[in-house]
């Protein structure tokens, strides 16, 4: 299903801390704001490339809009929901879900301008998450077609907020040299660091990577029932600029996907959205999958957050690469063909 929304004004904020330049790459793609079960008819507060937004439910459906009443400036998120239309606290005027203003309350009765008007931006709901696009015009959400699917049971991982770039964080879901040493209390082994060679390929969205190795991705503490010598083979696809999908491949034909989906609410914050999906196990406990994937993720965090220069150099002679590094240079390299990264940022 592919949707083509209308154009709308580009709205660059002011104290942005991505470059002009970035920010225009960026704002065009599609980024999960919110969990579904988060947006309801209370107005949430939210920020994607540092544009404030107002996400809520009227009929049911999720809108997101700039947070912004064009009458005096007030934030929407302080003000309600009546009657499918978001009030604003301050003088009342209401708005329906396209952004039209269908009342001024001082003048009731009064003709209204269809120039007032918010800026609201397309809303889908996909894998349990609210997505949208700040510029975008064609609905470009990555696959994660194991969702629901029948034989799989899909769950949100925890919602993930990072002190660091959105390009360093999905640049370190796709490292796989790193396992041995900030993995080593959830699934992986100091004594198994080696990363054999893989190829990297480009694809219409990205790039894809077919890694196999030895190392298991059964949780520690737990029976590895692999035989001996089974090799894991992780794929990897990214679907620049920052989202990256895994299915990790288990013995017997059991599989695990997981969409990594950064969202940059500025260049120097993340919130990682997580839809999983996997075929076995199915009466696993929900509660336990969430707190192994919150501990991995606690152990990415700490490096991403303490990363120098916080936002990913694409200039390749930035940074020293080793072999394993292979699918960390196609990813830069990409980016840096997308237009981005060409001045740093705040
Ligand atoms: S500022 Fe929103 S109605 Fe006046
Ligand atoms: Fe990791």
């Amino acid at each position: 299903m592919s949707m083509v929304f209308t154009k709308r004004s580009a709205p660059y904020p002011t104290d942005c801390t991505f470059t002009p330049e970035d920010w225009n790459v960026l704002a065009q793609y599609w980024y999960p704001v919110a969990r579904s079960e988060e947006v309801t008819d209370k107005p949430l507060a939210l920020k994607l490339l540092d544009v404030e937004l107002v996400v809520y439910r009227a009929n049911s459906k999720p809108v997101v809009a700039r947070d912004l009443c064009i009458h005096r400036g007030t934030p929407l998120s302080m003000g309600w929901v009546e009657n499918d239309h978001i009030v604003c606290p301050y003088h009342g005027f209401s708005y329906a879900s396209d952004g039209q203003c269908v009342s001024i309350p001082a003048h009731p009765g009064a003709k209204i301008s269809p120039r007032l008007c918010l800026t609201v931006f397309p809303a889908v709901e996909r894998y349990g998450l609210i997505w949208t696009t700040l510029t975008g015009e064609e609905e470009k959400i990555p696959p994660l077609p194991a969702w629901e699917n029948e034989g799989y049971i899909s769950f949100l991982a925890p919602v993930v907020d990072i002190n660091g770039s959105a390009g360093r964080q999905v640049e370190g879901f796709l490292d796989v040299a790193h396992f041995a040493w900030v993995h080593t209390d959830t699934f992986a082994d100091r004594n198994n660091a080696f990363v054999p060679s893989y190829k990297v390929t480009r694809t219409d969205g990205g790039l894809h990577t077919d890694y196999l190795s030895t190392v298991s991705n059964y949780p520690k503490g737990m029976k590895d029932p692999s035989p001996a010598g089974f090799k894991w083979l992780r794929e990897y696809d990214i679907y620049s600029p920052l989202a990256a999908r895994l299915i990790v491949h288990f013995p017997d034909d059991k599989l695990l996907w997981i969409l990594n989906a950064a969202s940059p609410i500025s260049a120097r914050k993340t919130r990682l959205f997580c839809p999983i999906a996997q075929n076995f196990d199915k009466e696993l406990s929900i509660e336990d999958a969430c707190a192994f994937n919150l501990k991995i993720f606690n152990e990415d965090r700490e490096m991403v957050e303490n990363q120098k220069p916080e936002e990913l150099p694409l200039d390749l002679q930035a940074e020293a690469h080793i072999m394993a590094d292979k699918t960390s240079i196609a990813y830069r390299k990409l980016l840096k063909e997308m237009g981005l990264g060409k001045h740093y940022t705040s």
